[in-house]
């Protein structure tokens, strides 16, 4: 497969300097937007699987919408999302095609890459992934003394952790009978000791999950989980029986699998051309398919295939990603945006953010473009959130009022996954008629603000109308869906992935490695004999970190 075009510097298209032209004049007005023009909500409302998107609360208007879809055009983005699609090496940093969207296709398709077919491999590990798990859930696969298995811990870091994770917790009610999962990823020892605790080795699976299988975090967890493994188990246990009864791992490096001695027969498999950051959908999620079951993983996938059928097909004026990542490029390029509110109405939803953070800022956080040339604008909104309404009650005093432009994805559901009823006054109050009437306000405040006339005719004190005058005109996305199922969770992960690849696109930047968190892990490689005392490294090292580290030798017991 050919490489990636060379990327257009978007600073010199036409487009680009319309829309300059047009931030500079440009006043936003929610209330007279969406008051004069009742057509606006319909025109902007869009509706992609079981998604219901309302843009009509951004700071744009249909001349901004069609200058930033020329922008796409002038650039290239819908060429390199066909390259995308079907494999084309675009990772060009890496010399990589870049196919998490093949991991969701349905059994039956095909795409072949550097003369692969790639979906039935996909279909293959999956098709092992499925009936491992249906094993260790029936009680089939026990632990070395025959016992079944009651706790599953995925160990692995970034996307061999964020996504499952992400999604064991969203998914919370799908969950079937079976193990608890449990996940280590730090290699702060807290971690490990934290979620070993209470566990019985007799019934404990250890999945270690990592691309790459050389992570420092990951294997140093694994071994560690080995070692109290083999302490605990009964005397006269076989170790090595041990290890393949209670370790599978899932990585692209199946030599050093076995290296570990885990059972290549209980290895499962991806690609080099599956980003981290992309990859829950591959067997990195065998620890959700043992929680939620074969079916329910399906619909996971389903529901992502259904976001990318969109992506890559529907016209440009209803491309819902499209048209995200064009708004996140318009508010960050030309209105001076440096952050991106994600905020979910959804408790199931809390690791939600984290989880966006490294698949938003490790794609694209990048000061040069594929082919090495410096960017000259921004790039890589910082992505940041919490669950509604807590947030509320933390931060978004900043959103109404604090000086920066902080655009907002607001997410709901229209049915909880509990139904509560609160007691008032004898009245029956459905508590998630609460939450989400909290939902429609925040985003209600934040567009239309309350001005200070109408803090007067309120009879507010003269002293306190600028105080608590809200000036509107905070953008936000409203999305919406009939309830968190996997589906739906499948649509909302891959939606905000192809946002993802239409900032990059129009950056210029490669969304798919990630060269800047190699420097820290080689520094951290060589300053751990200064850790550990050794004074000729301290010497060689910057005042600061002797002085750190000195404080470190001073202290430690
Ligand atoms: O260091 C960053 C990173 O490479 C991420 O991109 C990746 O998700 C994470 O580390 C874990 O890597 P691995 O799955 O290879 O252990």
């Amino acid at each position: 497969m050919a490489g990636a075009a060379a990327p257009v510097d978007p600073t010199t298209t036409a487009a680009w300097a319309r829309l300059f032209s047009i931030a500079n004049d440009f006043t936003p007005d929610l209330r007279t937007a969406l008051g004069d023009d009742p057509d606006w909500v319909q025109h902007v409302s869009l509706r992609v699987g079981d998604l219901h998107v309302d843009l009509s609360k951004n700071l744009w208007d249909d001349g901004i919408l069609t200058t930033l879809l020329t922008l796409a055009d002038e650039v290239g983005l819908p060429e390199r999302r066909d390259a995308m699609f079907d494999g084309t090496h675009i990772n060009a940093t890496e010399d990589r095609a870049v196919l998490h969207t093949a991991l969701r296709l349905p059994s039956g398709s095909s795409l072949s890459v550097d003369g692969q077919d790639v979906v039935s491999d996909v279909h293959e590990v999956l098709d092992r992934v499925y009936a491992f798990a249906e094993r260790v859930r029936s009680g089939e696969w026990t632990g070395v003394t025959g016992r079944r298995i009651e706790v599953v811990v995925n160990i692995g870091i970034g996307g061999s952790d964020l996504g499952p994770v992400m999604a064991y917790e969203a998914l919370a009610p799908y969950r079937q009978d079976g193990p608890a999962c449990r996940f280590i990823s730090n290699i702060d020892p807290t971690d490990a000791a934290q979620k070993l605790e209470g566990l019985d080795p007799e019934t404990t699976l250890f999945i270690v999950s990592s691309k790459t299988f050389g992570t420092l975090e990951t294997l140093t967890n694994a071994r560690l989980c080995k070692a109290w493994l083999l302490d605990r188990l009964p005397e006269g246990t076989d170790a090595s029986d041990a290890v393949v009864q209670h370790f599978v791992a899932v990585s692209t490096a199946l030599d050093k699998v076995a290296d570990f001695g885990i059972d290549p027969a209980n290895a499962f498999g991806f690609w080099d051309w599956v980003g981290g950051r992309y990859s829950m959908d591959s067997a990195i999620g065998t620890s959700l398919v043992i929680a939620v079951g074969r079916e329910r993983f399906a619909e996971l996938l389903a529901g992502f295939h259904a976001m990318d059928e969109h992506f890559r097909t529907a016209e440009p004026h209803a491309n819902v990603p499209l048209l995200m990542g064009l708004l996140n490029i318009w508010y960050t390029n030309f209105l001076g945006a440096h952050t991106h509110a994600v905020l979910p109405y959804a408790q199931l939803l809390h690791r939600f953010p984290a989880y966006l953070q490294q698949l938003t800022m490790e794609s694209n956080g990048k000061g040069v473009r594929w082919d090495g040339s410096a960017v000259t604008y921004d790039t890589g909104e910082v992505f940041w959130g919490e669950p509604g309404t807590n947030g509320q009650h933390a931060f978004y005093q900043l959103i109404h009022q604090g000086t920066r432009l902080v655009p907002a994805d607001f997410i709901a559901f229209a049915n909880p996954a509990y139904t509560l009823t609160d007691s008032v006054d004898g009245q029956a109050v459905d508590v998630h008629e609460l939450l989400l009437a909290n939902f429609f306000a925040q985003t209600q405040a934040l567009a239309f603000g309350k001005t200070a006339d109408e803090l007067r005719a309120e009879g507010v004190a003269e002293e306190l109308v600028a105080a608590r005058t809200f000036t509107g005109n905070r953008p936000t996305t409203s999305i919406m869906a009939p309830d968190l199922t996997p589906g739906v969770l499948g649509q909302l992960i891959a939606l905000y992935e192809h946002i993802t690849f239409v900032q990059g696109a129009v950056w210029g930047v490669d969304s798919f490695d990630q060269w800047g968190v190699e420097l820290g892990k080689q520094l951290a490689q060589q300053l751990r004999p200064a850790v550990s005392g050794d004074a000729d490294v301290t010497a060689r090292q910057d005042p600061s970190t002797q002085s750190l580290i000195g404080y470190y030798q001073e202290f430690r017991r």
